[in-house]
């Protein structure tokens, strides 16, 4: 075995070879060298018996719920940097897959995303932010693929029924219609569209929808089922020959690496339609890095697709920064380059979709494992992974116990890929800081004379690619601005006469959906105001409240004052609230606590230490009622809280021992229109 990588890496200057031979004083860079010097595994890398499975891309979510919400208040130029690290070829997580929400204007996580449907005979394609975003990346990267997958769906589909199937036709209706006005108004081209978000599929549904479709001309949209587990969807096809044939892929959540047998035998392509879901730290780059190669290795997966894109959402929702970076502060425009996104270019940015897996890809004999790619074209790309059991574990499933330990690991290359004279290396080290090192290019890899082999000693953390491709690069921008808290006085009065977006700006909903609105007649101070637009529960994915609100600020507040101008537009039952210190989101929104100040249109206000409004603080007769505007002040400084309606004290001394801290926020009594105004906090100790 003649290995020239040690006298290449002697040309070239790499560092300390002596150290290898175990030296305490160990240079930080890792080393390829000589395979005489150093026995551990071989493994043999050979197209001549064929390929494996073509490789579809590796990809994110936004959305699923709401996780790109503050991303599109980034000021210039930081947003378009954040976009840029995400989607720009051979810049940083170079992603090949965007898969996004269909809002349902439902809680699906993290918040509610609107619909392009709220009720039966509205249509409008220009609401949230996955519009944007999907263009914003199509921009960037014209090949990349695009996916479609509604969580929640608007109550109307429903027939006041929780459920998306009481009448098929119309909810594959309402799906197409997001493809068709995808195309329509922003020109994207939906590649793949899902069933609903790991809840149950109907199979005639499935069937009506690939019907729908192809009547529309939309031959070319692909469907996969069914974004849950492996099991139903699987079984169902194997049973069902026209099933069988319009679903194209089987896509299963969170699958551990692994895919069962009857998903195989299905013949499909098989995806981990969703999968990390986890803090994005360095343990969370090694769950990724370890998911993407072994999600291959052991289950036969084609294509890894993270949730989520971007941890572009308050930080205190339910599973906060588990993004593959962060940007969760548009008010100051700082944001994170999370090593999860460079452990992504490890593959993404030396493979595309409709390359191919060799058939040898595997296990490392000490831990770990390594994949490799061909375009069919002679390029060739060998992704190495060696993830601690300890730093890589993902947020589900239970990752079962293993060992990894240093090794030395020796590569042959052959069939049409034994000629390959050169290697471009690139290394992670995740871990302790002081020797982490993230997608650095180290000095590529000369095969002369080396009869196609070379070793690469291998530690704990360590991601290789070693590949024929030579367009790699690590982008990178100035340091963006420090980080700051949220600011504490804040105000909007929504004077937007033309929104570019649905949404105020840090305005997050957890139930309902709240939007810029003009009032045609009102000529005056109340012209522009942001309105709940939703008129009836819908289709649930999470539980959302019974009473729709929108947090905005920061978590840390503790003491402040809320103002806000509000209108109630339904009589006698209809009510608003302002509220401090809320203490929950998300999925978790129902039992959100807090000091809630509200008053009804039938004369009434309370006050409540929940959202749900069990625990009420004080009730009385008041001179409200509906059509009409009022202003509203509730102010909070350590354990006393007061009211006001209209400059005038309505209650005061209230005691509230809990929580002690939250978020400010507005809101609707039930699913009711009602508008808000000159919106104002200070938080200001
Ligand atoms: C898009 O794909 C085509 C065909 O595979 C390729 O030639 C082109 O370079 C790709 N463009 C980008 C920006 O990756
Ligand atoms: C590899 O891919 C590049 C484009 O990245 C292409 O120019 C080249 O012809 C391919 N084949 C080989 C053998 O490098
Ligand atoms: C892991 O493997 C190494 C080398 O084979 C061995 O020395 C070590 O004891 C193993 N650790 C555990 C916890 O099994
Ligand atoms: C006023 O309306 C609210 C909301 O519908 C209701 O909970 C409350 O009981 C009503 N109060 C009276 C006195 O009717
Ligand atoms: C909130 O106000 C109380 C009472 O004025 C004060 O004791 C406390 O220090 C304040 N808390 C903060 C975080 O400013």
């Amino acid at each position: 075995m003649a290995v020239s990588l040690l006298r290449a890496s002697r040309q070239r200057g790499v560092r300390a070879m002596t150290a290898a031979a175990g030296s305490a004083g160990r240079a930080a860079l890792p080393l390829l060298l000589c395979a005489l010097l150093a026995p551990g595994g071989a493994y043999v890398l050979d197209d001549s018996d064929g390929l494996g499975r073509e490789f579809d891309g590796i990809g994110a979510i936004s959305g699923g719920g709401a996780t790109s919400r503050l991303l599109i208040n980034y000021p210039e130029p930081y947003r378009s940097q954040i976009l840029d690290y995400l989607f720009k070829p051979n810049f940083g997580a170079s992603l090949h897959i965007l898969k996004v929400e269909i809002g349902g204007d439902g809680q699906t996580t993290d918040g509610t995303e609107p619909s392009h449907m709220h009720y039966a005979l509205d249509e409008n394609y220009f609401r949230g932010y996955e519009w944007w975003l999907m263009k914003e990346a199509k921009m960037r990267n014209p090949n990349i693929t695009l996916m479609g997958l509604p969580w929640s769906f608007p109550g109307w589909l429903g027939k006041h029924f929780n459920w998306p199937y009481v009448n098929v036709q119309l909810t594959a209706y309402y799906v197409m219609s997001w493809i068709v006005g995808a195309k329509r108004y922003h020109d994207l081209d939906i590649d793949y569209i899902g069933i609903w978000n790991e809840r149950s599929f109907d199979i005639n549904y499935i069937k009506v929808l690939r019907r729908m479709l192809n009547y529309q001309g939309l031959q070319r949209v692909k469907i996969i089922a069914s974004d849950n587990l492996w099991e139903p969807i699987s079984a169902s096809m194997l049973l069902d020959p026209e099933l069988l044939k319009v679903v194209d892929v089987v896509g299963a959540h969170y699958p551990g690496t692994h895919s069962v047998k009857d998903a195989r035998l299905t013949g499909k392509k098989l995806w981990a339609s969703e999968d990390f879901s986890t803090l994005n730290n360095d343990a969370g780059a090694g769950c990724w890095g370890r998911i993407l190669n072994q999600n291959y290795v052991n289950g036969y997966m084609t294509s890894t697709i993270a949730w989520n894109l971007v941890a572009s959402y308050y930080e205190q929702l339910p599973y906060g920064r588990s993004g593959l970076m962060t940007a969760q502060e548009p008010w100051s425009g700082h944001y994170v380059v999370e090593s999860p996104v460079w452990v992504s270019a490890h593959t993404t940015q030396f493979t595309q979709p409709g390359w191919y897996y060799l058939k040898t890809v595997g296990h490392l004999e000490r831990g770990g494992s390594y994949v490799a790619l061909t375009d069919g074209l002679g390029n060739l790309t060998i992704i190495i992974e060696t993830m601690s059991h300890k730093h890589s574990k993902c947020i589900r499933p239970l990752l079962p116990y293993f060992n990894v330990s240093h090794q030395f690991a020796t590569f042959t290359l052959q069939g049409s890929f034994s000629e390959i004279p050169e290697l471009q290396v690139w290394y992670t080290r995740l871990g302790k800081s002081s020797e982490t090192f993230l997608f650095k290019q180290l000095d590529s890899l000369w095969l002369h004379d080396s009869g196609g082999s070379f070793t690469v000693e291998l530690r704990e953390d360590e991601v290789f690619t070693l590949t024929t491709i030579t367009t790699g690069r690590k982008g990178s921008y100035p340091v963006p601005p420090e980080s700051q808290p949220f600011p504490r006085v804040y105000k909007d009065d929504f004077n937007v006469e033309y929104p570019v977006f649905s949404e105020a700006p840090n305005f997050a909903d957890q139930t309902g959906v709240f939007e810029y609105f003009i009032n045609m007649e009102d000529h005056g101070e109340h012209r522009f105001t942001l309105r709940q637009v939703l008129n009836q529960r819908p289709i649930t994915w999470a539980a959302d409240a019974h009473s729709a609100i929108s947090i905005i600020g920061d978590y840390k507040w503790s003491n402040m004052t809320i103002k806000c101008d509000v209108y109630i537009e339904t009589p006698e039952k209809g009510g608003v609230f302002i509220a401090g210190r809320v203490n929950k989101g998300g999925i978790l929104i129902r039992s959100a606590r807090g000091i809630f100040f509200w008053i009804f249109a039938n004369g009434t206000y309370k006050v409540t230490g929940d959202l749900a409004g069990w625990l009420i603080y004080a009730v009385g007769q008041v001179d409200v009622t509906v059509k009409e505007w009022y202003t509203l002040t509730l102010t909070v400084e350590g354990r006393f809280s007061s009211g006001m309606l209209n400059g005038k004290s309505l209650w005061s001394d209230i005691q509230v021992n809990f929580p002690k801290n939250g978020w400010a926020a507005i809101g609707t009594y039930s699913f009711e229109f009602a508008q808000f105004d000159n919106f104002y906090v200070d938080a200001a100790p």
